[in-house]
């Protein structure tokens, strides 16, 4: 795993070329990223154009006053943490100083250990603001690589491409149908890429246009009623973290246009403003629909569709990974257990069964929804029949749908497949969903070895065999 350092920025306004010079090189020097301005209005506009996480601050400025300053940081983000410097003693500029809302205040010529330990003061609290407004994921046991319960081919190759994507921060598109993990892996891939920036989802269906144009942008004071104050968007919120546009097939025509020009120059105006924002966070987007689909019949713009599609990840459906139905019973359960309270130990052979030849539309979510009703109610450590009153009993539980039985070709309805095209489409489907290994498959389909070999040439079907 690789880990993204993001290091902390800072802004330095100081009008004492030797002051901010030295300060450049020592903060430098510790990992910060350092940007410098002489005066006021060049300070104001290097953080309009981006924010930094602290604000070294001089009062004595040649042309605006350090604390007409401070008040136009604090306009423009109410968190940010401003060190403000003086050569003055007096007990009322430091009053006033924190007042006018500096997070600390230290005297020239500077001591750099006291320096240090404001900044780092600083950094902690903008920490735990995050952490407070739930823009950090609290490191948890549910969002690393072996929380993702998968055993089959589909899924190896989806593990190893989580973990190249952890090691850049391309935008991934993350597709599946509900309730098959897509969350969780946007999770993980953070977790793996960024952990301790934010992780933001946005779902594009909740909303209406305006308003979600609105979460993701930002906008400004009076650019509509009620825009009664700033409001930073997702993207800014996210800083170096992830944006997850969950339901992105949702996504208005309008909004899709602003979204392609974010992934393509990484920046955009707020709502009502004119300033341009640089978007550092990685972009994932998820969607349960046939985005390609979508665009073919002209519902989603093609621009936009092969942006986000740089990384693809396709999540099997939990029918065709039946193998997977046993480890994560024996997963969601110890997670359940720690959950209720509960000692739970498994499912019986019956509903075992029943769970084998179910087809499972709202996949691993709806696995985990029945089995913590089960839990609720269950009295004896493993759970029975009885203690699934849905199953079996309504349309919930439906039989399982045999699609190899189809005689018909998808292309074209109404024609019947030849018996070679049934063959084809029987041995891909063996491989893709059984995880078999060669000399199983053959004994499955009966075949020796050499007329398999021949059969994959044939219909031209790769099969690495780890
Ligand atoms: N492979 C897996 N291993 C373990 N848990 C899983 C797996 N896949 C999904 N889950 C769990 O199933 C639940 C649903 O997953 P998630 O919310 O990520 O699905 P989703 O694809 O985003 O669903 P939806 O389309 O409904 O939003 C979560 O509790 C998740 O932790
Ligand atoms: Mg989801």
């Amino acid at each position: 795993m690789v880990k993204v350092e993001i290091m902390a920025s800072i802004l330095v306004i100081d009008d004492d070329e030797s002051i901010v010079e030295t300060l450049d090189l020592y903060l430098t020097e510790e990992g910060y990223t350092v940007r410098t301005a002489l005066t006021g209005t060049d300070g104001l506009n290097k953080y309009v154009q981006e924010a930094s996480d602290v604000v070294i601050l001089d009062i004595r400025l040649p042309d605006v006053d350090g604390f007409a300053v401070l008040e136009d940081l604090k306009e423009e983000n109410e968190n940010v943490k401003v060190i403000m410097i003086t050569a003055f003693h007096d007990m009322e500029t430091t009053i006033n100083a924190m007042k006018g809302g500096a997070f600390d205040y230290i005297h020239k010529p500077v001591n750099v250990d006291e320096l240090d330990l404001a900044i780092k003061k600083a950094l902690k609290s903008l920490e735990m603001e995050k952490k407070i407004d739930g823009l950090l994921m609290e490191p948890s046991r549910n969002f690393r690589v072996g929380d993702i319960i998968g055993t089959g081919n589909e899924m190896r190759e989806i593990f190893k491409t989580i973990g190249t994507v952890s090691q850049s921060r391309t935008t991934v598109l993350i597709q599946g149908e509900s309730g098959t993990g897509k969350e969780l892996i946007a999770k993980v891939i953070h977790n793996n890429t960024s952990p301790d920036e934010p992780f933001i989802a946005v779902n594009c269906s909740a909303i209406v246009d305006t308003l979600l144009e609105s979460e993701l942008f930002g906008h400004e004071k009076g650019s509509f009623t009620g825009a009664v104050a700033r409001k930073l968007g997702k993207f800014e919120l996210a800083r170096f973290g992830t944006v997850f546009l969950d339901e992105i097939s949702e996504m208005s025509v309008n909004l899709q246009a602003k979204l392609l020009r974010v992934l393509q120059e990484m920046e955009f105006e707020r709502v009502g403003g004119k300033d341009t924002v640089k978007v550092h966070a990685r972009i994932m987007a998820a969607t349960n629909k046939d985005l390609r689909g979508m665009v073919k019949e002209g519902k989603f713009r093609d621009d936009l569709y092969y942006r986000l599609n740089i990384v693809a990840i396709n999540l099997p459906p939990l029918r065709s990974r039946r193998q997977d139905i046993a480890p994560l019973i024996d997963y969601l359960l110890s997670k359940i257990n720690l959950d209720l309270h509960k000692k739970i130990i498994g499912v019986s052979g019956e509903v075992m069964e029943i769970f084998m030849n179910y087809n499972w539309p709202g996949n691993v979510r709806e696995l985990e929804n029945l089995l913590v009703r089960a839990c609720v109610v269950a009295k004896g450590q493993v759970l029975g029949v009885s203690d699934f009153p849905d199953l079996g009993k309504d349309s919930a539980i439906l039989p399982v749908k045999d699609d190899t039985a189809d005689i018909f070709t998808p292309e074209e309805p109404g024609k019947f497949l030849t018996l070679d095209q049934v063959e084809e489409r029987y041995i891909r489907k063996i491989i893709k969903e059984t995880d078999k290994n060669k000399g199983e498959i053959c004994e499955t389909l009966g075949i020796s070895r050499p007329t398999f070999e021949r059969k994959l040439d044939k219909y031209g079907i790769s099969f690495e065999q780890e």
